[in-house]
C-alpha cells in the first residue's frame, strides 16, 4: 500500500498519527520511515514536522534509521529484568552475533531494549515486530528465532 491510500485509509485524520506511521514503516523492507516520507506524512495532516519527529523519537516502535525484517524488542524494566535468569538480551547477541541497537548483516533481525511492554505478569517477555512472547527461557528463545529463520513464525 503506498502513503497515499495508507493516509487515505486513516482518513487524513492528525490522531491517527501513530497508526499512519506504523502502516507506513510495516511497507517498508527494511522497517524504517524516510524523513521524506515524515514531511510529507507531516504536510498531508497539516502537521509541524516537528510534531511527527517528536511522536517517532518517542515511540521505540518507530525508526528513521534502516533495521531489519523483524525487531526484536527485549524488556528490561525492573519486573522483567528481575524475572531474567539467563539473560535474554545477551543470549541473543551471542547467538545473533549483534550488539543490542544492531542489525544482522542479511538485515533479518534487528535487536533493541524496550522498556515495559505492558505483559509484566508474565516476564520475562519479548516482542518481534507485533508479537508478543512471554515467559522466556533460553530454549523457547533458541526456538523461537530458529522458527523465524525457517520461516514458520512470520
Ligand atoms: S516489565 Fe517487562 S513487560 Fe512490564
Amino acid at each position: 500500500m503506498n502513503l497515499h491510500n495508507i493516509l487515505k485509509k486513516h482518513e487524513f485524520k492528525k490522531d491517527k498519527l501513530i497508526e499512519i506511521l506504523i502502516d507506513v514503516q510495516h511497507e517498508k523492507p527494511y522497517n524504517n520511515i524516510t524523513e521524506k516520507e515524515v514531511e510529507s506524512i507531516a504536510k498531508a495532516l497539516e502537521l509541524p514536522v516537528s510534531h511527527v519527529c517528536g511522536v517517532m523519537s518517542f515511540y521505540t516502535l518507530l525508526s528513521l534509521e534502516k533495521r531489519g525484517k523483524y525487531i526484536i524488542q527485549v524488556c528490561k524494566d525492573v519486573p522483567c529484568f528481575i524475572n531474567d535468569e539467563f539473560n535474554i538480551l545477551k543470549t541473543l547477541e551471542q547467538t545473533l552475533n549483534i550488539q543490542c541497537g544492531e542489525t544482522t548483516d542479511d538485515h533479518f533481525f534487528t535487536l533493541e531494549e524496550s522498556a515495559c511492554l505492558g505483559h509484566c505478569d508474565e516476564a520475562p517477555v519479548m516482542r518481534i515486530n507485533d508479537t508478543m512472547y512471554t515467559n522466556l527461557t533460553k530454549t523457547k528463545v533458541f526456538r523461537i528465532l530458529e522458527q523465524y529463520k525457517e520461516g514458520t513464525l512470520c
